[in-house]
C-alpha cells in the first residue's frame, strides 16, 4: 500500500477501536516505523511501504489497539526539551512534572516566566548554584536530568527503589553526557544518602488504590504499579517522604514534590513542621506542586 492509504486506513482502524487522537497516533507510529519526521509522511504520499515496514507498522498498531501507550511502543518521550528513553519499567514522564523543575529554578533565582509563587525566591544563586539536590523516585531520570542540565554546577543525586528504572535513568543520563553529573542510588526514598541537601525533589507515587477505578485503563495496565499507586489512600509514600526529607535538608532547604488534587489538603497538613508551605496549581488550575522549607534550627 502507498503511504497515504496506509495512514488513512490506520487512522480509521484506531478510530474504530476508540484509541484517542487516532491521527496523531497513526502518524507517530508510522514515523517510528519509517524512522522519519512528519514532513516526510506528507511529502511522499505515494511512497510504498516495504513488506518489512508494513509488518512492523501493523505490529505497532496492534499494540496501540491493545492499549499500550505509544511511548512504550516507540521507546521515547520528550521532557524538558530532551528526548528520553522509556520502557514499561518506568513511568512515562508527564508535562505537568515540568512544574517541579520550574519551581526549583524559581527558588534558585532563575526566572522561568511562570506566575510567581508566594514563597521567597530571591535568595537563590542563579546559574552559579552549587546546590545539593536529590530527586527521589527518579524513574526515567527526567527530573534529575533536567536539573543537571539547567544547573551546571549543582550536585545532583537520584534514587529509586527499582533497579530496572535506575538502568533506564542511567541510560538517559549517558544519552545527554550527564552520567558524571548525577549519582544514582538504589534505595528506599532517602535511606542512606549522605550529607545535607538544599533541595529534595520528587514525583512520588501518589494515587490511592481506592481511586483505582478513576485511573485510565492504559495507566493501570501498562505503567509500573509501584510508580503510580502509594497504598490505599495515596499519601502513604509522601507521609514517609516528608519527615525523611525535613531530616535530610539543611535548615532553609526546600522540599518540592508533585501531588494530585485529591490529597492536597492532607499534604499541606503533613508539611506543617516546615515553613513557607504552599501548594501551587498546574496549568489546569489543579493543585500540583507542594513545597515546604525546613525551619532554621
Ligand atoms: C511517579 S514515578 C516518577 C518517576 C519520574 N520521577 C517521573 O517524574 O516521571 C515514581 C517513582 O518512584 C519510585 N519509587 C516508588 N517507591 C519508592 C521508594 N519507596 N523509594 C524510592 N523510589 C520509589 C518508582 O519506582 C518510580 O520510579
Amino acid at each position: 500500500m502507498q503511504l497515504k492509504q496506509e495512514l488513512d486506513s490506520a487512522i480509521a482502524r484506531l478510530g474504530a477501536e476508540k484509541v484517542p487522537s487516532p491521527r496523531l497516533n497513526a502518524e507517530l507510529l508510522l514515523m517510528f516505523t519509517l524512522g522519519c519526521d512528519r514532513a516526510y509522511l506528507y511529502a511522499h504520499p505515494e511512497r510504498r511501504l516495504t513488506e518489512e515496514e508494513q509488518s512492523s507498522y501493523d505490529a505497532a498498531l496492534a499494540e496501540r489497539v491493545r492499549g499500550m501507550p505509544a511511548q512504550y511502543i516507540t521507546g521515547h518521550q520528550e521532557f524538558w526539551g530532551m528526548d528520553l528513553i522509556v520502557s514499561p519499567a518506568v513511568l512515562i514522564p508527564r508535562p505537568e512534572t515540568e512544574h517541579l523543575i520550574e519551581t526549583v529554578l524559581e527558588l534558585e533565582g532563575i526566572p522561568c516566566g511562570l506566575p510567581r509563587s508566594g514563597a521567597p525566591a530571591s535568595e537563590g544563586r542563579g546559574l552559579n548554584s552549587v546546590a545539593r539536590i536529590v530527586d527521589v523516585g527518579t524513574g526515567s531520570g527526567c527530573i534529575a536530568l533536567a536539573l543537571a542540565k539547567e544547573l551546571p554546577k549543582a550536585e545532583i543525586h537520584a534514587t529509586d527503589i527499582s533497579p530496572a528504572a535506575l538502568e533506564i535513568a542511567r541510560a538517559n543520563a549517558a544519552r545527554y553526557q550527564l552520567e558524571d553529573r548525577i549519582r544514582f542510588h538504589q534505595t528506599d526514598l532517602l535511606e542512606g544518602l549522605p550529607g545535607e541537601f538544599d533541595f529534595v525533589v520528587s514525583n512520588p507515587p501518589y494515587v490511592g488504590e481506592s481511586e483505582e477505578d478513576e485511573v485510565q485503563l492504559e495507566v493501570r495496565k501498562f505503567e509500573p504499579r509501584d510508580a503510580v499507586f502509594a497504598g490505599p489512600k495515596g499519601t502513604e509514600v509522601i507521609a514517609r517522604l516528608i519527615p525523611q526529607a525535613y531530616g535530610a535538608l539543611r535548615p532553609g532547604g526546600w522540599l518540592v514534590f508533585e501531588i494530585g488534587a485529591t490529597i492536597a489538603k492532607e499534604v499541606s497538613n503533613l508539611l506543617k513542621d516546615g515553613q513557607n508551605v504552599e501548594i501551587k496549581p498546574d496549568l489546569q488550575s489543579l493543585p500540583r506542586v507542594a513545597i515546604g522549607q525546613r525551619r532554621a534550627n
